[in-house]
């Protein structure tokens, strides 16, 4: 086991504090997959029942994974990764990055975060006994997240600026603070977040054709695709689907340098109402574009009306209610599938990212007014009949 630059191939050993290569190009682990286990068998599934594919020995653990896959319609499930612990996919991340950190030996962590990173890192850093440091974008974290971030301990840091800035400080400002990385430059936790991948595999019994999911930094996209070329390595599965990712299309320079090609290019302002990933230079975009390229993918993007409606949908049609970003994935289904891009007999995942009681006011903002009576049942009843009326 080891870690790899995806760029130049440049071997680090798996102890070294090490989040980028000398060439700037981003790390991966390797892991021995001839130890790899086949634990495959659709029963208690838990995100450590992969643990011959992770690559740590420590365990610091809020029971995590073990999420909800919904059929929605034929041949169309939805993975709901806001059933974690802190309600969002990162604590998956955060349960190998913070052991990772503990086997290292660090007393300090600290991520930058639109807040779902923040939130999880404030937990498991919290259970490790660790001093914790988030630097959020100021007025621009959903208050579910910031709460949780806040009594879970985290010494919290709003950054006059975006996510991209308040990240920038941290790559440059960790070694001097002494604290341990654990965006998704930190190829751990990344570690943690392929078994999605593991986890769809075990409860469907077999690979979708499409997984699609939204996209800000672009870890969680290279992080399954890992885990499923890892199951395909492994002589688990033989087949792989193809990853689509979506952003908002006021943050998405992933979709425009797919679309129109040439080099990468961030955008200098993102603005989106689904804040969590309202990112312009996802730091990850290198290994997200390889993974929708390998895989044979797409990059889409969705307005945020698109976005709101599909919240909307999952959430008074199927019961389950998601933060704006994580309904991405429904709103670019269905543009996808109306363009033709996917077909009607493809079988597809959606992976909901965040749950929706992260960012209330998200909903209560365009809510129609709520009626308000009298504790009185004639008042109640004679106001529900009036309301009835223009129906008929
Ligand atoms: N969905 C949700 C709910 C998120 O919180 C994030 C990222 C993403 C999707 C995108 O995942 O960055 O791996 O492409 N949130 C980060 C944070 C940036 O700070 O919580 P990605």
């Amino acid at each position: 086991m080891h870690l790899r630059c995806v760029n130049c191939n440049r071997r680090y050993e798996i102890d070294e504090v090490v989040y980028s290569c000398n060439c700037g190009g981003l790390l991966e682990v390797v892991i021995d997959l001839d130890k790899a286990k086949n634990v495959f068998d659709g029963r208690d599934i838990t995100l450590w029942k992969y643990r011959s594919f992770l690559p740590v020995d420590e365990r610091v653990s809020l029971r995590e994974g073990g999420t909800p896959i919904y059929k929605l319609s034929d041949g169309v499930y939805l993975k709901n990764e806001g059933a974690n612990p802190t309600g969002s996919f990162k604590d998956r991340g955060m349960t190998v990055g913070v052991s990772k950190a503990v086997e290292l030996g660090m007393r300090k962590v600290i991520c930058a975060s639109t807040g779902n990173t923040a939130a999880s890192l404030a937990a498991y850093s919290a259970k490790a006994g660790m001093k914790c440091y988030v630097l959020v974008p100021s007025g621009k974290v959903a208050v579910g997240k910031l709460s949780q971030a806040i009594i879970h301990g985290a010494n919290i840091v709003q950054i006059k600026g975006n996510f991209d800035d308040a990240l920038n400080i941290v790559l440059k400002a960790s070694r001097e603070i002494g604290a341990y990385i654990l965006n998704s430059v930190n190829p751990f936790r990344l570690e943690g977040q392929k078994t999605a991948a593991f986890e769809i595999y075990d409860q469907l019994r077999f690979v979708p054709d499409t997984v699609i999911l939204p996209v800000g930094n672009g870890g969680n996209i290279s992080a399954i695709w890992k885990g499923f070329k890892e199951m395909e390595e492994a002589g688990i599965i033989n087949k792989l689907p193809k990853m689509v990712g979506i952003q908002a299309e006021g943050a998405s320079p992933l979709v425009r340098m797919f679309k129109e090609g040439g080099d990468f290019r961030p955008f200098e302002r993102p603005e989106t109402v689904a804040t969590a990933i309202r990112i312009g230079n996802p730091v990850n975009w290198t290994k997200a574009i390889k993974a929708v390229r390998e895989s044979n993918g797409l990059l889409e993007s969705v307005t945020d009306d698109e976005i709101l409606e599909a919240q909307e949908e999952l959430a008074s049609v199927h019961g389950i209610f998601v933060e704006p970003a994580s309904a991405a994935s429904l709103a670019g289904f269905k543009k996808l599938r109306k363009a033709g891009a996917i077909r009607r007999d493809e079988k597809v995942v959606l992976v909901a990212t965040g749950h929706g009681l992260k960012d209330p006011d998200a909903v209560l903002r365009r809510s129609r007014p709520i009626i308000s009576v009298n504790a009185d049942a004639n008042e109640l009843i004679k106001i529900l009949e009036e309301q009835r009326k223009p129906e008929h």
